[in-house]
């Protein structure tokens, strides 16, 4: 399972950029509103993708078929090789399927149910991202979802990639892992929080304790 960082804030995207096992970006209308409200949104589009070098998925803001085709191909006029993040709404299928039929890579978004996941595929998505957290959020289990979603993926061999999102603790990247999604989209404070281990902070402290020991007792033997 890939992991993506779900942000737009662009310090936390370049140090994802040297961490090494990042390796993509989503963003959302309010990733971006958390960010410098005056950022010209184009050029900070622009600026993650450089810093990512990876996928990155941009999302539009019509509601309508034709609005999120304009908004579309304005994006990838920034940079063609964007995934055009598109709402799981009838409107938004529509525009999946037109968008596919041109080889543009797309990711529905806002999907919270098995069913809206297979009529994403059918339209022709890219990426399905089925959010994990909002549906725990309404006492109703993301985990399964995620797992009937994949499941049904194994048996009718679907092409979408599934994207598990709206992660919200370490416990459900496992949890995407073990149902079989092929990216976790995850926060900056999250990733942070998966690789962080008290005992290999105490084991690294005992390392190099050991290693001052030892070259102090060698000084210690030369100056004999
Ligand atoms: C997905 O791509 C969305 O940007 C994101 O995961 C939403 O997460 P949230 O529920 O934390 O807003």
């Amino acid at each position: 399972m890939e992991l993506y960082v779900d942000t737009a804030n662009i310090e936390h995207i370049r140090e994802c950029a040297k961490l090494g096992f990042v390796s993509g970006v989503t963003t959302n209308p309010s990733l971006l509103a958390l960010e410098d409200p005056s950022v010209d949104i184009k050029k900070r589009i622009l600026e993650i993708y450089e810093t990512i070098g990876g996928h990155l998925s941009v999302e539009v803001i019509s509601t309508d078929t034709n609005g999120m085709l304009r908004e579309a191909d304005e994006i990838l006029s920034w940079f063609p090789e964007a995934t055009i993040k598109i709402p799981m709404i009838p409107g938004g299928l529509a525009a999946v399927r037109q968008l596919s039929a041109r080889n543009i890579p797309t990711n529905v978004t806002l999907v919270f149910s098995t069913t809206q996941a297979i009529a994403a595929a059918n339209a022709g998505a890219s990426y399905v991202s089925v959010f994990m957290g909002r549906l725990d959020d309404i006492a109703s289990s993301s985990k399964q979802v995620l797992d009937e979603v994949c499941e049904i993926w194994d048996v009718q061999g679907y092409d979408s990639l599934i994207i598990a999102a709206s992660i919200r603790h370490p416990q459900h990247i496992v949890d995407a892992a073990l149902a079989g999604a092929d990216i976790a989209t995850v926060p900056y404070k999250v990733l942070m929080q998966s690789i962080a281990h008290p005992l290999t902070n105490l084991g690294l402290e005992k390392f190099l304790a050991d290693y001052d020991k030892m070259q102090t007792e060698k000084q210690k033997f030369m100056s004999l």
